[in-house]
């Protein structure tokens, strides 16, 4: 950890989801906890920084497609990780500077950068909000969303690697459900989420015992659990993909594989 954005009272003792991630990414805002983990997870699933690169970049198509391609210009982005390139309202105000989006996340140091750095174009808007995505209500109630966010008009719903930090699969799908019931008709969900449909069962083992032994706190979920989260929505484009098959520029032959990916990603219109 390099600079002062260091918010007094943080347990730097304990590996966090968005430092060991800032970490796979090659950034510089993590303690020696987060890489210990990220080395620890490395070491049974060698093609995690990859995983992290590819699911960031199906972020960044998805706020793409839907900025450029379906007309959304406000963005609820919960889950934000550390400030890195392109981050969500870069991506959708260098298509429509009046774009307006408001960032969630419940790690305090995200906070910290991100109200330093998640800064908007004068048109459009930005804030950041530190919640925790298992409080939906709070998050809808909050009077900076409100004042930012127009729930009236479609909103786009990022759950961007997120949903697999909630363990128990029937309150992920009550928190999804209960964000998206509040959205109006035209609004997206775009969401990934940790798999092991393509992992060898020894290796698929190995994950759910560190799991089960507090080493890894993301927890996968099959195809059809992951559908879950898209119950009454259209999804557009390929539908549930790994994400580096999600509306890739790439040549089909020479994206990573499925096994090396590991990690579902799709998008859906609420009709
Ligand atoms: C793997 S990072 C993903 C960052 C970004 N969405 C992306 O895909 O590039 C996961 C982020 O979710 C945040 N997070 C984990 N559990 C959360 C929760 N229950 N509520 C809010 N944020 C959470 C972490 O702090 C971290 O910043």
């Amino acid at each position: 950890m390099s600079d002062e954005l260091v918010p007094p009272g943080l347990d730097t003792s304990k590996a966090h989801p968005a430092r060991r991630y800032n970490y796979w990414l090659g950034g510089k805002d993590h303690f020696a906890a987060d890489r210990e983990s990220g080395d620890l997870l490395e070491r049974h699933h060698p093609s995690v920084r990859l995983t992290a690169r590819e699911n960031r970049a199906f972020l960044q198509r998805a706020v793409h497609h839907l900025a450029a391609e379906a007309g959304i210009d406000q963005f609820l982005d919960i889950g934000t990780g550390l400030p890195t390139a392109d981050n969500t309202h870069e991506v959708a105000q260098r298509i429509n500077p009046r774009s307006r989006v408001v960032y969630v996340d419940n790690d305090p140091m995200v906070g910290v950068h991100a109200r330093a750095l998640l800064t908007s174009t004068p048109e459009g808007r930005t804030c950041y909000l530190q919640e925790d995505l298992r409080n939906p209500e709070e998050i809808l109630g909050d009077p900076q969303l409100k004042e930012i966010l127009d729930l009236d008009r479609p909103v786009a719903l990022m759950l961007i690697a997120v949903l697999h930090f909630i363990a128990d699969h029937q309150e992920a799908r009550e928190v999804v459900a209960h964000l998206v019931g509040a959205l109006p008709s035209g609004s997206y969900l775009a969401a990934s989420n940790f798999t092991l449909d393509y992992t060898p069962p020894e290796q698929a083992a190995v994950a759910l015992d560190m799991i089960a032994k507090g080493q890894s706190d993301a927890h996968p979920r099959t195809r059809e659990q992951f559908g879950d989260f898209f119950s009454g929505l259209e999804l557009i484009g390929p539908g549930i993909v790994p994400v580096s098959d999600w509306l890739s520029p790439v040549p089909a032959g020479q994206r990573p594989t499925a096994a090396q990916v590991a990690i579902y990603g799709a998008v859906g219109r609420k009709p």
